[in-house]
Formats: C-alpha cells, structure tokens, sequence
C-alpha cells in the first residue's frame, strides 16, 4: 500500500520525510490502542460509513462499507489562506503565524494536547454501547461518531509532530497512554471521565458535550497559528453530525416517553420517564460547562492577547478585535452571597464563549418541548441554571439549587436526588438497554428517526453482523 493509501492527507506527507517517519511510529500503536480501547465486538463487522477523502464543500465524503480498523483515518486541513492574517489579541492584523513561536510555545502545545486527549477519551468511554444498540441506525451512527473522534485524535498528532519536535512527539504518546475514568493516568477533562455506558448517556454526551468540542473547535479555527485554525475549521465538518445524532436521539427518545405518557405509567410500558431524562440534562449539562473554564481566567485573556485561540465568530460577529478596554459584568460568590463583578473582557473569554453555548444548547431544548406538545403533552424540559452543579471555575466548592440560586451544602444533598440521576435512575434505564440488530426494528423506549442516512431508508442494514 502506498503512503496515501495508509495515511490519506492533503498536507504533502509524501515530501515531508521526519514527519512521515514520526507517523508511521505512531500508526501501530494508535491501532494497537483502537483494537484495545475501541468498540468493543464490532472490529470486523461491515458498517456503512463515511470517510473524509477531501476538503471540498461538495464530496469530501465518500460513504460504503468498511470494517472499522480499516477506516482510512486521515489528515485533512482546509485549503491555505496566502495572506492569512492575525485576526485578534495584541497582534492583530500582522501575517499569522506557520510556525509556532517561541514565545508562545508551551501555550499552543497546552491547547492542542487538551483538545486531542478529548478525541480518544470519548470512544473509550462509549467503548461498550454496541453491545445494547436500539437499532442497526443507531449502532452505525455511534461507530460513525468513533472513527472521527478517531481522526481528530489523527488531526492534533499532525500538529504535535510537524511543528512540536522532540515534546510534540512525546505528547502524540501520551495520548495514546491516557485512558477515561482510569485513576492513575485518567483523561485530562472530568467530563471526559465520566462513564457513558448507555444510550441515554450518549445522547447527551454528544448533545451536551460534543457541542461543548464545536465551540472549542470554533475559537480555535479562529486561531492566528494557521495550521492550527484549518485543522479545526474542517474537524467542524465532522463534529455537526455528532450533534446531529445527540439531539435527534434525544428528540426521539422524548417523542417515545411522549407517547407512553398517553398510554399509561412510562415505567410500566418500558419506557424513560421525563424526569429520567431531565436528570440527565442537567449532570451532562452542567459537566460540559465545565470543560469552558474558569469564568475569570487569566489563561482566556493570555490566549486571547497571543492570537492563539478567539471567539465564537469573532470575524463575523464582532468589530472590536482588540478587546482591551470593555468589561464584562458577572455574579461571584463573595461572603456566601453572590455579587456582580466588573470583570475586563479578555478575563471573562470562557464566559463568553459558554453564553454562546448555552444559547445553542436552548435550541435543542426548544427542539424536544416542541415534540411534547405537538404529542400534546403540557411538561417541559428544560437547562439547569449555569452555576448548578459545577466543578470548575467560580462556582466549583459552592452549592446551587437547579435555577442557580445559592443554597446550602446540605439541602444540596438532601435535593440532589430531585436534580441528578441517582443510582436508581441509572440501574432502570440500563435494565432498558437491549439490543436491537434486526434491520427496520427499533428498541421500545425509542421513536425511530424521521430518516436514515445518506438517502438510505431507516430499514438499511446499516451494519453486517
Ligand atoms: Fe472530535
Ligand atoms: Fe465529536
């Protein structure tokens, strides 16, 4: 097999000798890792699958059968820009940068390893799921999901090789040395940690937290170091179906409860109840709030001031590429109480970006409160407040009632049960996870989708087995 047959890229791998060497060390030991830490069961079934062969808005994708470990898992970077500019911080409007300055050098490798230790951790974490599928849709949709997390992992490893050396090479290691949930070498993110082990779970992972992964990608594919910016502009392409599949799944999941909710008691008939479902809106919720950061963070305004990682849209949505003059004003927890706080801008940066998020992840909500009421159902779902039930940042040590009200230790723990899924909740809706693999069946505590893919109807056998 020829260099691109292994490693289809359109970086010019072919002429770049040191970095060729470095990947094909790396290629066995990341298939090594994906026979270990991937789906587990599955490796040498045929699934119909999307490859990226391209960065061209029509036809990138080429969709036909493919055992996973035979997934062509290439690096893809958008086209360059001749005249690429810095486009915000202390350097704005000078050329961007192709190679990694000195002075920043620690940050960018920071940025870069903290986005590719997400990649992997998140099929380790779904590792077991194809065992309880609720359809051959949804198992192609999650081993899909898979192979691109896959490749993302590929797309940070280019960075780190090409332009880290020696430390980028180390890094490329260690994230195939990580693993989710483990104690001794756990994955660098909490969200990233958390077991996803059934299909309730992934849903939200990749409503909540694959979301949280496109606004990351965003503020970085606004990034003055180019190779950086056009690795993430096109991992986007990607990261939109992984979405797609959480909302919808959560949709579908909601129109089932729905629609039991008419027959009689949803437990009784199989299915999840509503407030199932809430409980784990708001434990993914509030965990992929935390993957943003600190509210106040120096990190955010360094990173800002370098060009190295923007806003959300920052050339489409805002004039002001500088920033240095305006606040932002947000509540604190000053003497057990909370208290506004004029912040400067570039500190608050993580807050920005996760208002953003918020205002995308209400869309969803917005979504499936539609689907009850056109079942005619008068409950709502709806998003905790930010400071419910956080980690990291302001509020992590503090307790929140689920609107963000300031309440106490205690009576945080006594109300838990109403607001995060307990031991309970959890045991009742893996009893529910069996799996379904007949061609057009679906699980009973799920509405199929409204289509399949790619043109291909819901009954397709979408995976051999
Ligand atoms: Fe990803
Ligand atoms: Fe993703």
């Amino acid at each position: 097999m020829n260099l691109y047959e292994r490693i289809p890229n359109n970086v010019n791998l072919s002429e770049d000798k040191k970095l060729q060497r470095a990947l094909e060390k790396w290629l066995p030991n990341y298939l090594d890792w994906w026979q270990q830490m991937g789906p587990d069961g599955f490796q040498q079934k045929d699934v119909y699958l999307r490859t990226a062969i391209s960065v061209e808005p029509d036809g990138w994708a080429n969709f036909d059968f493919v055992k996973m470990p035979d997934y062509r898992w290439g690096i893809f970077l958008k086209p360059a820009q001749p005249d690429a500019k810095i486009g915000f911080g202390d350097n704005y409007g000078q050329p961007a940068y192709q190679e990694v300055p000195g002075e920043f050098r620690n940050s960018l490798r920071r940025i870069i390893v903290t986005q590719g230790d997400t990649e992997p951790a998140s099929v380790e974490q779904q590792r077991e799921l194809g065992k309880t599928c609720p359809s051959l849709y949804d198992l192609r949709n999650l081993f899909q999901v898979n192979v691109e997390e896959g490749r993302h992992l590929w797309a940070m490893v280019y960075l780190l090789q090409r332009y880290f050396g020696r430390d980028g090479r180390d890094e490329a290691d260690a994230l195939l040395e990580r693993r989710s949930g483990n104690p001794d070498k756990p994955r660098i993110l909490e969200a990233f940690n958390q077991p996803c082990d059934d299909w309730l779970n992934f849903f939200c992972f990749t409503m909540f937290t694959d979301r949280d992964g496109k606004y990351q990608l965003s503020a970085l594919a606004e990034s003055g170091f180019e190779p950086l910016a056009r690795t993430c502009q096109f991992m986007l392409t990607e990261e939109a179906h992984h979405m797609f599949v959480g909302d919808t799944g959560l949709n579908r999941v909601v129109k089932r409860t729905a629609q039991l909710m008419k027959e009689g008691d949803v437990r009784e008939l199989g299915g999840i109840p509503l407030d199932i479902i809430q409980k784990h809106i708001n434990f993914w919720f509030s965990y992929s709030l935390d993957l943003f950061g600190g509210e106040i963070s120096s990190n955010s305004a360094d990173f800002f001031a370098a060009g190295l990682k923007g806003r959300y849209k920052e050339q489409e949505q805002y004039e002001d590429h500088i920033v240095a003059e305006q606040n932002f004003m947000m509540k604190v927890v000053e003497e057990g109480q909370l208290k506004e706080r004029e912040v400067a801008m570039r500190n608050a940066l993580n807050e920005v970006l996760r208002t953003e998020y918020v205002r995308d992840c209400e869309k969803g909500l917005a979504r499936w409160n539609k689907t009850l009421a056109d079942e005619g159902i008068s409950e709502r779902l709806f998003l905790p407040g930010s400071r419910f039930h956080r980690h990291v940042g302001e509020y992590a040590g503090h307790h929140f009632d689920i609107e963000g009200n300031l309440i106490s230790a205690e009576e945080f723990e006594q109300r838990k049960a109403e607001w995060l899924p307990t031991m309970a909740d959890r045991e009742y809706v893996r009893s529910l996870m069996h799996p379904v693999v007949d061609p057009g069946k679906i699980a009973n505590w799920i509405a199929p989708p409204a289509t399949g893919i790619k043109g291909k109807p819901f009954e397709f056998e979408y995976v051999r087995l």
